[in-house]
């Protein structure tokens, strides 16, 4: 049997299981994908640890992505970029680190707004770990203006000088300003998260057609997507990035590429519903 893992701290709450459990089954694979509780000390030792142990690779996720990327063999030119990794692979005695965030990001936009591509300007609210894989995702796609707005205008100014030229950084007071300029705006702050949250920014000053992506998905339909729909704009919630960022995994691991379809979803949406009956 292969056996892959999702490695984090806490880890209770990670719905990959429940993703690559219906993947597997779905495709009859003789596998198994398991929750793994680590903490940050023990984490180097078992990163190391995995050329011995049973595990063909696994998911890292909070609060171990950029110590994984300091400590693997091996890492692929989106690591490298983000400076994090979510993907491992054992191989030959090795560990192979990848970021399949940023794809998660580019192919879930593909998949519902294709439009994407083409928009001359892009506005990234946030500058933390996931702002990093999308900001890396706008510029492999060459999106030419991306610009970015933080609470704290310091982080946005480090991000926009760790990628360089066609970003560029404000403080939050600058979006809705800056909105009326960009084709797609991109969440990637908690903002919107859990029962009490509220807007990153208001969308007031959006043009028609401005896709708005929110990469929080819980809730499914935050209050930056209510409004995006109540303004007729496109609205794409944050469930569709999680699902695309984990089929490279699942084929590195199982060898089969799993499709991300509306039974996918749908299954992780009833997880979802699930715990929150139950919360
Ligand atoms: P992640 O890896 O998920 O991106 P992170 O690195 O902790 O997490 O980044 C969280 C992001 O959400 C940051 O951009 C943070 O803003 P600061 O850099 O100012 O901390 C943003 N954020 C979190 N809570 C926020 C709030 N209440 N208002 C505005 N921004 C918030």
């Amino acid at each position: 049997m292969t056996e892959a893992f999702v490695a984090g701290w806490p880890i209770a709450h990670s719905l990959s299981p429940k993703l690559h459990g219906f993947w597997l089954e779905r495709s009859r694979i003789d596998g198994r994908y398991s929750p793994v509780a680590v903490t940050p000390e023990e984490f180097p030792a078992f990163l190391r640890g995995l050329p011995a142990g049973r595990f063909a690779g696994g998911n890292v996720t909070i609060p171990h992505k950029e110590a994984a990327f300091a400590l693997c063999d091996e890492t692929d030119a989106a690591a490298r970029a983000i400076g994090a990794v979510n993907t491992l692979e054992v191989r030959g005695g090795r560990v192979l680190g990848s970021n399949t965030d940023a794809h998660g990001f580019s192919a879930n936009l593909d998949a519902l707004a294709p439009r994407w591509r083409n928009v001359a300007a892009a506005l990234v609210i946030g500058a933390g770990g996931a702002a990093r894989a999308v900001v890396h995702a706008l510029q492999t796609a060459g999106i030419g203006r991306i610009v970015i707005v933080n609470r704290t205008f310091e982080r946005a100014q480090r991000l926009a000088g760790h990628f360089g030229s066609r970003t560029e950084a404000h403080p939050m007071e600058q979006a809705g300003r800056l909105l009326a300029q960009c084709g797609l705006v991109v969440n990637t702050t908690s903002v919107g998260m859990g029962k009490d949250g509220g807007a990153p920014v208001s969308l007031e000053n959006a043009a028609p057609g401005t896709i708005v992506n929110d990469l929080v998905y819980v809730p499914l339909q935050t209050l930056l997507l209510a409004e995006a729909s109540a303004r007729g704009l496109p609205a794409v919630d944050g469930l569709g990035m999680l699902l695309h960022q984990a089929a490279p995994g699942f084929e590195k691991w199982f060898g089969v590429r799993p499709d991300v379809d509306a039974e996918t979803r749908n299954h992780v949406l009833a997880e979802l519903a699930r715990r929150q009956a139950a919360s």
